[in-house]
């Protein structure tokens, strides 16, 4: 009697556990939609997590949707169109923060993923402060891929040791050096189009600021119109002076390639330049290619983190669930981040697999001050960063700072920024 209950029991959770089986083996097949800008050049550490996946989920196809143009800024107008046309893709790229926050957050279009956190034990392995930028006070919105820095500047040790000069450390000695350079016909610094503008500022911001005083920028207690803002557009357009006339024109990796090539001594850029040189370009870092902080931000980290998240009413629901799964593993994210250029969001990442860059990058981002990017949809929504671009070509075509420090004023109060 008591051997058949027993016998029954076991049939039963046998069955039980062929039907979860089943289920789950059943759901994960068909088709995976991944949205992002990681084309091109920026392609092979995403490539590399598509090929993890498909080797783990051999029944799924994966669709690599992606849309260049850096930064997203492209891709982002593709998916605000898809997303708002009831058409989102399985999953898609965006920076953890208020880009994704107070954008697809508040409008009601990502699914929770707080149960996927607590499954997977991330609640112990991403950092506290990352894992603010992750949630809100209603659920935890995407999963981090890696954490990026965006206050470096990239050189060429042996260029500067020809040309006669050092790495500035604050914008003075840049202002020193930058006569000397030109005398020689390079380029001080190389900028790109619109959006390496914002990032270049947002580090010029940043030195002339502080950290204290950058923060309040996005909390809304320091004004757009204050001395000090005012200070830092007035710096960034004596910068631009010793810029490439043809930035518009540029990617962020033509205006990489232009310290690569000579014509530059300097670009600042998040460090998926320091993947592309060394990924790509198959750059020695320390020996190939150098880098320092930008001037006058030395202790300080801006940070930013790519993150994927689940929209609402996507297709391919569980699959874009195992997806996630992946990229919060440990195994993914040692994967994907040495080839991307970045560092690992987890603690227990290991540092072994990644370059002497990566290994400089980790030890700041665990000692630094950190402070989070314009650019990079950290601290501010969607609707300031498309206006923020507008007032940004305004400043370059006229170098008023005083008229793009009303504008940004004014772009900040319809944006809600600090509210
Ligand atoms: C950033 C993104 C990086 C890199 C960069 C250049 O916004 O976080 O991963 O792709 O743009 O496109």
């Amino acid at each position: 009697m008591r051997t058949s209950r027993w016998l029954k029991l076991v049939g039963l959770c046998g069955a039980i556990l062929l039907l979860f089986a089943t289920a789950t083996g059943a759901a994960v097949q068909g088709e995976l939609e991944i949205f992002s800008w990681w084309a091109g050049d920026e392609g092979p550490a995403l490539e590399a997590l598509i090929a993890m996946y498909e080797e783990k989920h051999p029944e799924v196809t994966v669709i690599n949707a992606t849309v260049t143009g850096g930064a997203g800024v492209n891709a982002k107008a593709v998916l605000k169109t898809r997303m708002l046309g009831g058409d989102p893709p399985d999953t898609f790229q965006v920076h953890a923060g208020q880009e994704r926050s107070g954008t697809w957050v508040v409008a009601n279009r990502m699914e929770d993923r707080t149960w996927l956190y607590e499954e997977e034990g991330w609640m112990e392995v991403f950092p506290a402060d990352l894992l603010d930028l992750l949630s809100t006070d209603e659920g935890i919105w995407s999963v981090p891929v890696n954490i990026h820095r965006s206050n470096v500047m990239y050189y060429i040790p042996d260029n500067l040791a020809q040309w006669g000069v050092d790495v500035p450390k604050t914008w003075d000695e840049f202002f020193a050096i930058a006569p000397k350079l030109e005398a020689q016909g390079i380029i001080p610094l190389s900028v790109g189009e619109n959006w390496t503008a914002t990032h270049l500022w947002e580090c010029v911001a940043l030195s002339v600021l502080g950290p204290e005083k950058y923060g309040q920028l996005w909390d809304g207690t320091l004004s757009w119109k204050s001395p000090e803002v005012i200070e830092v557009w007035e710096l960034f357009g004596r910068i631009l002076e010793y810029t490439n006339p043809d930035a518009p024109s540029l990617s962020w990796q033509q205006a990489t390639d232009m310290v690569v090539n000579g014509q530059a001594a300097f670009n600042i850029m998040g460090d998926w330049a320091s993947g592309y040189m060394s990924t790509t370009l198959k750059l020695e870092p320390g020996t190939g290619y150098g880098w320092a902080p930008a001037p006058g931000t030395e202790g300080v980290f801006i940070m930013l983190s790519d993150s994927f998240g689940l929209p609402v009413g996507c297709r391919h629901r569980e699959n874009a669930i195992a997806w996630l799964r992946m990229l919060g593993s440990l195994e993914g994210q040692d994967t994907f981040n040495p080839l991307k250029g970045s560092i690992s969001a987890r603690i227990d990442s290991d540092l072994t697999k990644y370059n002497v860059y990566l290994q400089s990058a980790a030890n700041d981002w665990r000692t630094n001050r950190i402070v989070g990017s314009l650019a990079h949809g950290v601290v501010a929504n969607e609707r300031f960063m498309n206006d923020f671009a507008t007032v940004m070509d305004i400043f370059l075509a006229t170098k008023n700072a005083e008229a793009a420090a009303n504008a940004a004023e004014a772009v900040a109060i319809q944006a809600g920024i600090g509210r």
